[in-house]
């Protein structure tokens, strides 16, 4: 951190101010805003957050501009190539890479987590079939804190990862459940042998009257994906944990509150739109027609898996998804082909598109990861759920290094009124 200030001047009284700048490991510095208010009486504006650092972090780090994501320190390409997503979450929640000792010690207490309370399970019943699995997953989340109370002192750092293991191994046995549930199949239990990403396939696809074979493809796409979308810094669905957290809720509340915030079609709900749209757009013959659509400020359809607050640039998790496309439909899901044929030809026409490249508006990492889900027979309604599912470890650790920050205070925003100035109750005899 340097010592180096800018100077602010109030224009009508003269006042000035001094913004410390921080300046980080890698990105932009930020200048401290804390005095504004007291000293010059003014707040900053910034809906959305665009240019607002909210809170110091050393776990991910995104450059828009030339599309880079690291987790850590260590480039997602190099991640996605070379690690797996339990050595992933190792990395996001530790923030080293483990060492075998470490990893083999934390595999082993994922997988003897992965099961959740019976009772817990009993839940589902309560949905009608046809609920979405976000419904039933952001119902069941919530509830966990009604079962672990035993891991909700979050003051307590043993609690804390207490928490982060159960919260990190159930996920996936409450999103299979949610599956389970939509179909009328009966629950498969995870089983402690299985790898994380085997086990959740296994709890997808597996039914009691015969033996399932678990395809070695979609363990290695999952595992792949999850790596991906395993964390990306302050997002949408990210500051809502690190808010809903700072008001010191249990943390299953707080994730509870990540994933309603991850359902949004702007946010986690993309993939499923995406494609939802590319079935509606049905071949390339109309793209043409849906780009002009997109175009269109008065009209509100945008391409959906297309733009970014952050990435002005391709979105290096679009690039390394696409490749992985290829793989799986030359394995599985053949049928789905005319899906990723229809989405390449639309990226390739959006791009050359002035609208597009003036908006510098890449694919991201929705554009292209339903197309494998849809291959490995996941439905559409699973898409978002399967993001919640990897996910979930990028929450847990912000979560975590925002209750374990001695400057963690509740978050509480300012606000720009504009409504009715100071006036009298009138009684309803008196009002025209
Ligand atoms: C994720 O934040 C994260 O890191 C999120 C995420 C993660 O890993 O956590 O990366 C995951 O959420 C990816 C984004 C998935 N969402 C979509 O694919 C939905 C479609 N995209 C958009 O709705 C949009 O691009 C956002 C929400 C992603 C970003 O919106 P911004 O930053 O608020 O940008 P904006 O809405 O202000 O758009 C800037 C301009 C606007 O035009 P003008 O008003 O300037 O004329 O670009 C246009 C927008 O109309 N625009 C689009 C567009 N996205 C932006 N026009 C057509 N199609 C689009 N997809």
């Amino acid at each position: 951190m340097t010592d180096k200030h800018y100077t602010l001047i109030d224009p009508e009284s003269g006042a000035e101010l001094q913004l410390k700048r921080y300046d980080p490991t890698l990105g932009p510095s930020v200048l401290d805003i804390g005095a504004l208010y007291g000293k010059l009486g003014v707040f900053t504006h910034d809906p959305g957050f665009g240019a607002t650092s909210c809170c110091e972090s050393n776990i991910t780090f995104i450059d828009g501009e030339k599309g880079v994501l690291v987790y850590r320190g260590y480039p997602i390409e190099q991640l996605a190539e070379h690690s797996s997503f339990i050595e992933v979450c190792y990395l996001l929640l530790h923030g080293e890479l483990p060492t075998p000792a470490q990893l083999a010690a934390f595999d082993e207490s994922i997988r003897t987590h992965t099961m959740i309370n019976e009772t817990l399970l009993r839940f589902f019943n309560g949905f009608h079939h046809d609920a979405h699995p976000m419904a039933m997953v952001t119902g069941v989340v919530a509830s966990m804190s009604a079962f672990y109370h035993d891991s909700t002192n979050i003051s307590d750092p043993a609690d804390r990862e207490v928490f982060a293991h159960r919260m990190i191994a159930k996920i996936p046995t409450i999103a299979a459940a949610a599956y389970k549930h939509s179909l009328g199949q009966p629950f498969v239990y995870p089983k402690n042998d299985l790898s994380y990403c085997a086990n959740l396939v296994n709890m997808l696809f597996a039914v009691p009257s015969e033996s399932y074979e678990i395809k070695p493809i979609a363990v290695e796409a999952l595992d792949l994906l999850f790596i991906l979308h395993a964390d990306h810094e302050q997002n949408c669905s990210t500051s809502t944990v690190r808010l809903a957290g700072s008001s010191g809720t249990n943390p299953y509340s707080a994730i509870a509150a990540g994933i309603s915030a991850l359902w949004g079609p702007a946010h986690g709900g993309a993939n499923e739109a995406v494609i939802n749209m590319l079935e509606e757009i049905g071949d390339a013959s109309q793209i043409g027609k849906y780009i002009a659509k997109a175009k269109d400020k008065n009209d509100p359809f945008r391409l959906m898996g297309f733009g970014h607050r952050v990435y002005k640039n391709y979105d290096p998790r679009a690039t390394i998804i696409r490749k992985m496309c290829h793989r799986v439909l030359e394995t599985v899901g053949q049928e789905n082909a005319v899906l990723l044929e229809l989405a390449v030809e639309l990226e390739q026409l959006a791009l050359k598109d002035e609208y597009f490249i003036e908006k510098n508006l890449y694919p991201n990492v929705d554009f292209y990861s339903g197309i494998i889900y849809r291959a490995l027979g996941i439905p559409t309604s699973m898409f978002t759920v399967m993001f919640a599912i990897a996910r979930t470890v990028g929450w847990v650790a912000h979560w975590q290094e925002m209750v374990a920050d001695p400057k963690s205070r509740i978050g509480r925003p300012r606000q720009l009124y504009n409504g009715p100035g100071l006036r009298d109750y009138a009684p309803i005899n008196k009002r025209d």
